[in-house]
């Protein structure tokens, strides 16, 4: 894949987004028509579907033999496939239950992988006007400012993001509340934003020093991950080792040796079913 392709692609993604982004933004403040998902706090509202059409029918209308593993076009069942074609990979409003509550951080998450690597990574709150942008060994940028993580080391200075989730399983529950328990004690702070997308961009931005979270998918981390790399961050699986992009784990660090000290305190949980 050339260049000046994936400049083309990078182009055309980012119109569509900032489209989109006008859509969620005149939306936030209104009342929302509500779907339930996967459980009563997993949820999808209009704009999420009406914004992961405009993105795929935009992108389909000029390269019409692209792939999508998309959240709203996966909560129909559809397995999560990546081949080596282009493969855009879409959370229309990562965080729907901050703007269903109209609480300002949501975003619209949108990677492009191309031969299983991911070349674009794009994270924009229209709301806050936050715009995270990446692509592949050309840095991270925030707002066009280039940025970098904290290379913060040690757990006692830092401060963790991670999320309760959007399940109410019992097992998963308690793992969670085990694990916030148990790092509590020892971080510098804990926060959660209620946006994985925008959890990993705070990382990459050098604001928060690490975030972990069991049961997110492909769809809330891909952009994310590729923004913290190219920021100079650390992804891996919270077991320690290379990520499994479907197996709804992440760890995203601003260092290994963070990464590695968190690893050691975590408690494991294996969400299921995965994404393939
Ligand atoms: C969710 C949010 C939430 C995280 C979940 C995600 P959605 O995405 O990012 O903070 O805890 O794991 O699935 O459903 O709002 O797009």
């Amino acid at each position: 894949m050339s260049n000046s392709e994936v400049n083309d692609y990078y182009e055309l993604i980012s119109q569509l987004i900032d489209e989109a982004g006008k859509i969620i933004e005149s939306r936030n403040s209104e009342r929302k028509l509500i779907e339930q998902k996967s459980s009563d706090i997993d949820l999808v509202t209009e704009t999420d579907q009406q914004v992961e059409k405009l993105l795929i029918d935009g992108i389909k209308a000029k390269y019409p033999n692209h792939k999508f593993i998309g959240e709203e076009d996966s909560s129909s069942g559809k397995k999560a496939e990546l081949t080596d074609d282009p493969t855009w990979i879409i959370d229309p409003v990562d965080g729907t239950m901050n703007f269903v509550h109209s609480f300002p951080h949501s975003a619209i998450s949108v990677a492009c992988v191309i031969e299983k690597k991911a070349e674009i990574g794009i994270i924009y709150n229209p709301v806050l006007g936050q715009k995270f942008t990446a692509r592949r060994g050309q840095g991270a940028f925030y707002n066009g400012q280039p940025i970098k993580v904290s290379g913060e080391k040690n757990l006692s200075s830092a401060l963790l993001v991670t999320e309760f989730g959007t399940s109410r399983e019992e097992e998963k529950t308690k793992v969670v509340l085990e694990n916030i328990t148990k790092l509590v004690k020892i971080a510098h702070g804990f926060r959660s934003l209620g946006s994985a997308a925008l959890n990993i961009a705070s990382v990459a931005l050098g604001g928060a020093d690490l975030y972990y979270e069991y049961g997110i998918h492909i769809w809330d981390f891909m952009a994310g991950m590729l923004i913290v790399n190219e920021a100079g961050g650390y992804c891996c699986d919270p077991a320690g080792g290379e990520v499994d992009l479907m197996s709804r784990r992440i760890i995203c660090a601003s260092s290994k040796e963070l990464a590695d000290e968190v690893v050691s305190h975590l408690t494991q949980f294996y969400p299921m079913p995965r994404d393939d």
